[in-house]
């Protein structure tokens, strides 16, 4: 359940740089304008800069990235994330080449049986699948437009989505791959896809490393292919929570766990994806407010969403 978020926590004299998706959801404000802080909140961004995480414990964390999501699955399993039944809502471009026909059928059995017929010429890859809670509600609502791969740094995530009953390589391939370096190339060829999904995995990546997995990215789509993005937006509730000690660089954090988060600021995310070759379709910050009474959750998160194109005449 989603509720109006205060208007006046967002800054209204900020002006719009890109198109902006519509709001989904009742209560969503989708702007350019940065959350505007309180002075408690300022208070508590500054008493984090008290204590850093030191430049050692920060190389150890990256050098160790891949174990500390292995055991964040080994831990958590398929449990933390909520299935992304929203995405087809929010990125219709999930939808391309739809069948209507095949729509008549709501059973996801009675689709998988139909699998042959479907043509997967199309080829999507989701990075940093985790345990697919992207993919798999695709299937479970019948949405076979493409050719699916997904791919993430845990071995035990990608074991995870093997291991799952809506499992099929007819139709899809997870592999583990570092999106940051060039591994990916070795399932995968240059200018072979249509849409890559990033939903919340840049923010686990290094900031030094950003513009080197969006290059990736820009060399795996075939020209007019699109990025489908979302992650932390700045100034998240999350991000305000996080204690001294746990700051490594600015709006960079590492969790209890080890894994780490980025909160981007939506002029950041245009810029990176600009500079890389890519125009921005849409890109905005979402102010969401959610609210679960059952399970005493209100809480108000923000987002960066966008969609970005490789030109077609790259
Ligand atoms: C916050 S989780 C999000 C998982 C999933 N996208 C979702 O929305 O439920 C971040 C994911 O990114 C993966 N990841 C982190 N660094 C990565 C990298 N360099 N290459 C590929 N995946 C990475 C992690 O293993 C983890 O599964």
């Amino acid at each position: 359940m989603d509720e109006p978020v205060d208007s006046k926590t967002v800054d209204p004299s900020s002006v719009d740089r890109f198109p902006k998706q519509k709001a989904f959801n009742l209560g969503d404000v989708v702007t350019d304008a940065a959350k505007i802080l309180t002075e408690e909140e300022r208070t508590k961004l500054e008493e984090q800069n008290k204590r850093l995480v030191t430049p050692f414990q920060a190389l150890k964390l990256e050098q160790e990235a891949r174990k500390h999501w292995d055991l964040f699955y080994k831990r958590n399993e398929n449990r933390f994330f909520k299935d992304r039944h929203w995405t087809t809502r929010e990125f219709s471009e999930l939808l391309a080449g739809e069948d209507p026909t095949a729509a008549a059928s709501s059973s996801p059995l009675a689709k998988s049986d139909n699998v042959e017929k479907i043509s997967v010429e199309k080829k999507l890859l989701e990075i940093g699948c985790g345990v697919g809670n992207l993919i798999f509600p695709l299937i479970e609502d019948g949405h076979r437009d493409y050719f699916i791969y997904a791919c993430d740094l845990s071995p035990r995530a990608v074991e995870l989505v093997r291991k799952h009953n809506l499992y099929d390589e007819r139709y899809m391939k997870a592999f583990a791959c570092d999106i940051t370096t060039e591994e990916v190339f070795q399932t995968l060829p240059e200018a072979s896809l249509d849409i890559v999904t990033l939903i919340f995995v840049l923010s686990a990546i290094h900031p030094e490393k950003f513009q080197s997995t969006v290059a990736n990215i820009f060399r795996l789509l075939k020209p007019g292919g699109v990025v489908l993005f979302r992650d932390y937006g700045l100034y998240d509730m999350a991000q305000l929570r996080f204690k001294p000690g746990h700051k490594i660089a600015e709006n960079f954090y590492m969790r209890q766990d080890g894994t780490r988060s980025y909160y981007f600021a939506e002029e950041e995310v245009s810029k990176l994806f600009c500079q890389t070759g890519f125009t921005v379709m849409v890109n905005s910050y979402i102010h969401r407010r959610t609210v679960n009474p059952k399970e005493n959750i209100d809480v108000p998160r923000i987002f960066v969403q966008g969609k970005f194109r490789k030109s077609e005449r790259t």
